[in-house]
Order: structure tokens, then sequence, then C-alpha cells
């Protein structure tokens, strides 16, 4: 069965209560004939229950941006599953790159948040990539592989299926920079996770399993991205925070639409 193609906004640390609200009354009748494709909203923890109010009864899924892996207790200023599923949010971004690098998140940690996320029944977004240096000395394979592998250390791929997973490859040098991955870089990345999860998790699970392309999407590059066989759709930053320019993304993106991959 072919993967249903998947469109996120990333807000990033953007955006106020009143804005969340706004956004999404101007988003929901842009998209309302896109048919086929998800759409998720990862807002910043203090407009999530707006965006889960605002998005009730409609298809699109509320995330959060991060949450931490344990439950409950002396952890000052993080915010758990539990929490994260109190509001009523049933997605999570996990391990994206400025978690990584400007907070400091290691492989490990990535790895115990997505398998809390799988067990509270919260849809991780897995965030991979490499950084300009690794890219240019060659490494790409070895860095996003790593990351990849060490997921599996704490997600069990036999006990669960492919679409309670999802992995977002996010070059870092195409982040909010302009630059984005080449239509054939990034099926050659996305390619190569999902042969990577053939061999982890056997072939039905890494045919199930979503894998988005993310850094620097907008509405005049997307099509080409997500029409390769391997990208199911995409991980949008600041295309994504103009309600306009995201409902482009989620119509093109549409199977039915002539952009969608
Ligand atoms: P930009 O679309 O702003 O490059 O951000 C991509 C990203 O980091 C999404 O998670």
């Amino acid at each position: 069965m072919a993967r249903r193609p998947m469109m996120a906004a990333n807000w990033k640390m953007n955006k106020l209560i009143r804005e969340a609200e706004e956004y999404v009354k101007e988003l929901l009748p842009k998209i309302s004939s896109a048919e086929g494709v998800d759409v998720a909203i990862f807002a910043p923890f203090t407009s999530l229950l707006e965006v889960v109010r605002a998005t009730r009864e409609t298809p699109v899924l509320a995330g959060a941006q991060n949450f931490y892996y344990e439950d409950s207790g002396a952890f000052t200023g993080e915010v758990s599953a539990p929490m994260i599923e109190d509001v009523g949010a049933g997605a999570v971004i996990v391990g994206h790159s400025e978690r990584r690098e400007i907070f400091g998140e290691t492989d490990d940690v990535v790895a115990r948040k997505a398998a809390r996320a799988v067990s509270a029944g919260l849809l991780p977004i897995v965030c991979v990539g490499e950084t300009k240096e690794e890219r240019d000395a060659g490494s790409m394979w070895e860095k996003v592989s790593g990351q990849v592998r060490v997921v599996f250390e704490r997600v069990d791929a036999g006990g669960i299926r492919g679409e309670e997973i999802v992995f977002a490859y996010e070059p870092v040098w195409a982040i909010g920079t302009g630059e984005t991955a080449t239509p054939e870089d990034a099926q050659d990345a996305i390619g190569r996770i999902r042969g990577l999860l053939g061999e982890i998790g056997g072939e039905s699970f890494a045919e199930q399993v979503r894998i988005l392309y993310g850094g620097s999407i907008k509405p005049g590059n997307v099509d080409d991205i997500i029409a390769k066989e391997d990208v199911d759709g995409g991980l949008v930053g600041g295309a994504s925070l103009e309600a306009a320019s995201f409902a482009e993304l989620v119509n093109g993106a549409a199977p039915d639409s002539s952009g969608g991959g």
C-alpha cells in the first residue's frame, strides 16, 4: 500500500496564542479540498492547546516540538509525554537538529524520546541530518545512518508498525539557509534511510515508515523533491509560518495534485 504523504509545519519558537488561533482559522478553509495528505502543526507548548482546540474535528494533527522521556519528576522546565497527550496533541518532533546542536541532545536522549513517544502512542517525527562539514567530508551517510541506527537501540522495530514512527531527513546546511537539497540528494539520503530501515525492521516495515524531507522547503521548490519515490512529504520551518504558503505546500502534496509524490 502506498504511504500517505505528510506535510508538517514546524513553527519553532514563533507565534503567540492569538496568532496561532488566527493561523489555523486562515489555514483550514484553504486546505479543505486537500485529500490523501496528512497535515500536522508542531506548535510551541504555550500555543499547543490553542492549536488542539482550533483543529479539533478536523484532520489536522497538532503536535509538540519536544518533550522529555520521563513521565514526571524533578525535571525543571521539561514537559512529558502524558502532558502532551493531556493537552490533546498526537505527535511530537524528536531530535530536531536545533535541539541536538543548541541544546546538546545526544543520540541516546533522542532514542529514549523516540521510544517513549511510541510507547505513549504519540507519533514521533525523528529528525536526522548531516552538517555542511560532514557532507563536504563525504561522511553524510556515516552520520545519518548512525543517527537512525541508534534510535532502534531503544525502539523495537519488530514490535511496532511502520506507521507508528516518521523520520525527517533534514540536512543541517539546508535549514533556514534558503539552500535546499537537490531532489536527487534528498532521494539519495532518504532512499538509503529506507534501505537501512529494511535491514533493521524488514522490508514491509521499511515500506510503511514515512520519511520526510526538511530544509528550506518553499512552494516554489517542493514539487520536484516530493515527487521522488522515497520522499513522503515535508517538514517545513520558515515557509510554514504564513498560513497561505503552508496551505500551498499542503495542497501541492496531495496525491491528486500535480506535485504529489
Ligand atoms: P526551514 O524550512 O526554515 O529551513 O526549517 C526546516 C526545519 O528545520 C523544519 O523542522
